[in-house]
């Protein structure tokens, strides 16, 4: 048997390394985010948000995500997480869309949801993803409308508050606005508490990943909408073609990105058209693989002379050459960099997917109810 000062003394050790454990582990953090951010091409931000930064994070969603945005856990998903919808399941064989247990499991609608995403962003039997998944796509990053995080955001607004759909900046997103609003309204009748602001989010990392190289993107579920009484946020915070790499940056700054976050981030002009910016070479893509989400649009953007066939943005073209983007747009541009690109990608784009959220401990995480990613052909 212990002698009690023996056994006190077990007790003092034991309870002194749980707690030390988290504090040994965070300093572990700080040292690697440390290095990282002394690597100006490895520097994704590490700022938290809303609630993980104010009280911690309390939920296990609340725990992914915040190793998410500290870049200690990557942010993609790879093919073996599959949701399993709850009917399948169930002993006696009731289930579909309509039943009781598919209301009660928060992702089962999400189940069904995708599968009408993805039939309507494909194209060509798979092999590339369609107009309508890179209206997706662009709907998302319409999000810097002021200058401060925590208003505006992942809100749905750019749908519900008056006008804001129909300024310049949002022109050729109609098409996919009206869709969304429909599967809105076929879907509430099943889950009356689905946001716009949530389709919106699933709907751009659907849209990603059913474009050939694309991540698949760790997914989270229940952010509430905008009050539609709210005006809409200010115009043209957003950066255009016309803006100047340090603009660019410090747009996205605002918004907690780094200069490494940006530059992966634009990187979704792998699959973009452009129609308006200039008239003449409107439907001209932006590399020579359409519709596939590789790194052709680093390597072909910058030159003298864009390939035959593409256009480039002034905006990227700046990024390609400004001096503290451009050591990391040429490692992009290397053959090889697909994964290097696309973890980057899913990194900064997850923190983008949660900008102006409040409440991050109180989201479902979905992932598996995404569709499989597919390697660059
Ligand atoms: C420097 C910041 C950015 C600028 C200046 C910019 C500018 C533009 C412009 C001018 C267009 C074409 C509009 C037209 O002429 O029809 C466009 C299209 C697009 N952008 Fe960006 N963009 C930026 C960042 C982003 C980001 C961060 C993403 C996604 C993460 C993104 C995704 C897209 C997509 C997918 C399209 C294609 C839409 C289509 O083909 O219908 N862009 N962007
Ligand atoms: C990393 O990013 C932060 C935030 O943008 C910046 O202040 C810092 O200078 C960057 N570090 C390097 C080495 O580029």
């Amino acid at each position: 048997m212990l002698r009690p000062s023996l056994l006190s003394f077990y007790i003092l050790a034991l309870s002194s390394i749980v707690y030390a454990k988290p504090s040994f582990h965070a300093a572990l953090q700080d040292i690697r985010i440390q290095a990282r951010q002394q690597d100006g091409n490895n520097n994704h931000s590490v700022v938290l948000l809303a609630d993980l930064a104010t009280n911690g994070d309390v939920t296990r969603s609340g725990e992914i995500i915040r190793n998410i945005l500290q870049t200690t856990a990557p942010a993609t998903v790879d093919n073996s997480i599959v949701y399993t919808r709850p009917d399948a399941v169930s002993k006696s064989g009731q289930g579909g869309l309509d039943s009781a247990v598919c209301r009660k499991d928060t992702c089962c609608i999400w189940s069904y949801i995708v599968p009408t995403m993805v039939t309507a962003f494909s194209e060509n039997g798979g092999t590339r993803c369609s107009a309508l998944a890179r209206s997706a796509i662009r709907m998302v990053p319409e999000f810097a409308r002021d200058g401060s995080v925590g208003s505006g955001g992942a809100d749905g607004s750019i749908l519900l508050s008056a006008g804001e759909l129909q300024r310049n900046e949002n022109r050729g997103l109609g098409n996919y606005a009206n869709l969304i609003l429909s599967w809105r309204d076929t879907f509430r009748l099943y889950a009356p508490g689905i946001s716009v602001a949530d389709l919106i989010q699933v709907g751009a990392i659907v849209a990603t990943v059913t474009c050939p190289g694309g991540p698949r993107i760790r997914t989270f579920v229940g952010r509430p909408d905008v009050d539609d009484r709210i005006p809409p946020p200010a115009e043209h915070l957003l950066p255009n073609p016309a803006s100047s790499a340090s603009n660019i940056l410090e747009l996205f700054a605002a918004k907690t990105f780094t200069a490494t976050d940006v530059v992966a981030l634009v990187g979704a002009h792998t699959v973009s058209h452009q129609y308006v910016t200039e008239p003449k070479y409107a439907g001209f893509p932006q590399d020579t693989t359409a519709g596939v989400f590789d790194t052709k649009f680093y390597a072909e953007t910058g030159g003298a002379v864009p390939p035959v066939g593409v256009y480039s943005f002034e905006s990227d073209k700046v990024l390609s050459t400004d001096a503290v983007t451009q050591p990391m747009w040429n490692d992009y541009a290397q053959p090889g960099a697909q994964t290097k690109w696309t973890d980057a990608y899913a990194t900064a784009y997850f923190r983008l997917s949660l900008l102006g959220v409040q409440k991050l401990n109180g989201l479902t995480d979905c992932s598996g109810v995404l569709p499989l990613s597919k390697p660059v052909p």
